[in-house]
């Protein structure tokens, strides 16, 4: 294990950024990520727990905000389990490369009130 990240988000303050700016998904979540949480029950509590996992990656490489794009880690879902998993492209793909990972899990749990992500970065140190 090279890295570990969690991160938690407040639902409710989330829902009212994403209302409160109409560009902000966009700029946060990849067309692929939109598409997954479109028409489910409540998009924000998902779309919450889908930027703590983007935060729970700077965490697990050891970075803070604006070392790589939000677009840069995108959540991915097997369609047929349903599972989560990361897909990291460009400014995030180039530092788990510098920090030798080479594998990424990740994890999701989201309520009405809270979101939370949890990341593992594997690799050979
Ligand atoms: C995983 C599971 C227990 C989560 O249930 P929950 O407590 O109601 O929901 P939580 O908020 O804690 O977690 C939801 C997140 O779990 C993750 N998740 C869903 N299925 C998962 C799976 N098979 N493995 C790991 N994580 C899973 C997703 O990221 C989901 O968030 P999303 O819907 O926004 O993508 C439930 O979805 C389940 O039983 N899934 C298994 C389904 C399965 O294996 N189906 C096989 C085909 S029928």
């Amino acid at each position: 294990v090279v890295g570990v990240g969690v991160d938690a988000v407040d639902v409710e303050r989330f829902r009212q950024g994403l209302a409160r700016y109409p560009r902000l998904a966009g700029r946060l979540f990849t067309g692929g990520e939109l598409a997954v949480v479109e028409g489910t029950r409540d998009p924000a509590e998902r779309l919450a727990a889908r930027f703590a996992a983007k935060e729970a990656v700077m965490k697990a490489l050891g970075v803070g905000l604006w070392r790589f794009a939000w677009h840069d880690v995108e959540v991915e879902r097997e369609p047929a389990s349903g599972a989560p998993s990361l897909r990291l492209v460009a400014g995030a793909a180039e530092l788990a490369r510098d920090r030798h990972v080479d594998r990424w899990h990740v994890s999701l749990t989201h309520t009405s009130q809270l979101a939370v992500a949890v990341v593992v970065a594997e690799g050979a140190l």
